[in-house]
């Protein structure tokens, strides 16, 4: 967020630091790249990092860590209980929280695990602005079920609204009177909804969210993984907070919510996870089974280098030039994209940048998975891994029938601090390749389709030889490109 300036008028996302370790990276040719897919059942979870050369399938446990990060790893205090490294990580979230209570957890959804068996029961309804696949997953296997509250205009793939990951306070209302409050086991908001583009919600939203709360006695539960990224736009799109630091917003975010838990992988940049509250009595209901899942209370799972790694980590999500960066290179491939014309969600949020498979490839049914079509297609003509996140993405119903998913996208994250300007250029290159090209793209079908989570181990063909075809209209366009 620095404010500086191009003499030419161009924008450009300019860093705020500097790299000083590398990683070497392979672009396999387009041959391997075909091969690769087939082996991999056309998900992108089953490829090999070695057959990769972006990897934007996530920013779960890959952004950068600083310099500060990796020499706090070394001083780490390794011990079953009572470390002074956990100490310090929870000294850090009651400063930026406000939290008394902290309970360690391995990731993420180890805290919805303990949250939903504690809160959930058979019958029980959390309203949430949008589910993300694990919290949905582990409510629904405790007996509940999950109602997404977000606002119409969440859902429009174009959109100019900052706000797209608000819940709408008038469906909250009704869903808490259609059920009755007694059978809410909490609220959810996910801070930077993850699944519809990671579109952020406003301070203001969350306050009327909490008032409803309080006129019905229902807890609301904040997960704050994608924390970093909501705290930018807030601060950049909320008129009302643009006079706040970074941290008088988190603090403000911390204090409307009774429980928040979060995707160290994701805040923090380093792996792990907690749940942090001022309730003593949820502490007390939930404490035991940190202990009978995660670990001991003092590190719920997590090695003592990452707990160092997070309360650094932490700290550094206060400073907003840490976390424009992601933001900002996103803003830019969204950009890009949107100005030659290919389907992209906007305005542009966090986590990464949103190809929208149902505009890009409206010849392919959502039957045949556009968005698991999409990703593979793009995985074949440039080595670069996204994410299905579209209808592959969902479970089928009790009678076996599909879910049709709200939006099909293809997920490009862009982990901090990790690539360059230039290998956003390349993968957007690629991308408007392929919309020129996309008539070539076919459909998918599954021949292994697990029944829970079927995105992360299920395996596809496609449904005509277009992978062939794609793959020599490359050759006769690139040549001997790799
Ligand atoms: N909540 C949100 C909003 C997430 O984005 C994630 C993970 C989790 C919870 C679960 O955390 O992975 O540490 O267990 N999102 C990753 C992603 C997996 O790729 O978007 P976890």
């Amino acid at each position: 967020m620095a404010n500086i300036k191009f003499y030419s008028g161009e924008e450009v996302p300019l860093e705020m630091h500097k790299v000083r370790i590398v990683q070497k990276l392979n672009l396999p040719p387009i041959e391997r790249r075909l091969k690769a897919l087939d082996e991999a059942g056309n998900n992108t979870f089953l490829l090999k990092n070695s057959d990769i050369y972006l990897d934007m399938l996530t920013d779960s446990g890959v952004n950068a860590m600083s310099d500060k990060q990796l020499a706090s790893m070394m001083e780490a205090d390794d011990s079953y209980a009572g470390s002074t490294t956990f100490t310090k990580l929870e000294n850090k979230i009651r400063d930026l929280f406000g939290t008394e209570y902290f309970l360690p957890v391995h990731q993420g959804r180890a805290a919805e695990n303990v949250l939903a068996r504690v809160f959930v029961r058979p019958g029980s309804v959390v309203p949430m602005n949008y589910h993300f696949t694990t919290s949905k997953a582990h409510i629904v296997v405790n007996g509940g079920a999950v109602e997404e509250l977000i606002t119409d205009e969440g859902l429009a793939v174009t959109s100019a609204n900052p706000f797209k990951g608000d819940m709408d306070i008038a469906k909250l209302e009704a869903c808490i009177a259609r059920h009755g409050a007694e059978n809410i086991a909490f609220v959810r908001i996910e801070t930077g909804t993850n699944l519809i583009g990671g579109q952020p919600h406003s301070l203001e939203n969350m306050r009327q969210v909490r008032k409803v709360c309080d006129r019905h006695g229902v807890m609301l539960v904040l997960d704050a993984s994608l924390l970093a990224d909501n705290l930018y736009f807030i601060k950049t799109r909320e008129d009302a907070c643009k006079g706040m630091s970074v941290r008088e917003i988190t603090r403000q975010i911390a204090d409307l919510a009774h429980i928040i838990y979060f995707s160290a992988r994701k805040l923090g940049c380093a792996r792990g996870g907690g749940i942090c509250t001022k309730s003593h009595d949820y502490f007390m209901k939930m404490r035991e089974l940190v202990t009978l899942y995660e670990g001991f209370l003092t590190y719920g799972g997590m090695s003592v280098r990452e707990m160092e790694a997070i309360t650094v980590g932490l700290e550094e999500t206060m400073d907003e030039d840490m976390i424009s960066q992601g933001p900002q290179f996103i803003k830019f491939m969204v950009d890009e994209l949107h100005r030659k014309g290919v389907p992209v969600i906007t305005p542009p949020g966090g986590l990464g940048c949103h190809l929208d498979a149902l505009r890009f490839i409206s010849h392919v049914p959502q039957t045949e998975y556009p968005a698991g079509a999409l990703a593979s297609a793009l995985f074949l003509v440039s080595g670069v891994r996204g994410m299905e996140r579209g209808s592959v993405s969902e479970q089928r119903d009790d009678e076996g029938n599909e879910v049709y998913s709200n939006m099909e996208l293809l997920r490009l994250a862009v982990p901090r601090r990790v690539f360059t300007l230039s290998q956003l250029k390349y993968a957007v290159d690629r991308i408007v390749w392929l919309y020129e090209n996309r008539d070539l793209i076919g459909g998918l079908r599954f021949v292994e389709e697990p029944k829970m989570l079927r995105f992360f181990f299920g395996k596809l063909v496609p449904t005509s030889d277009w992978q062939q075809k794609l793959l020599a209209k490359f050759r006769a366009d690139l040549g001997d490109s790799l």
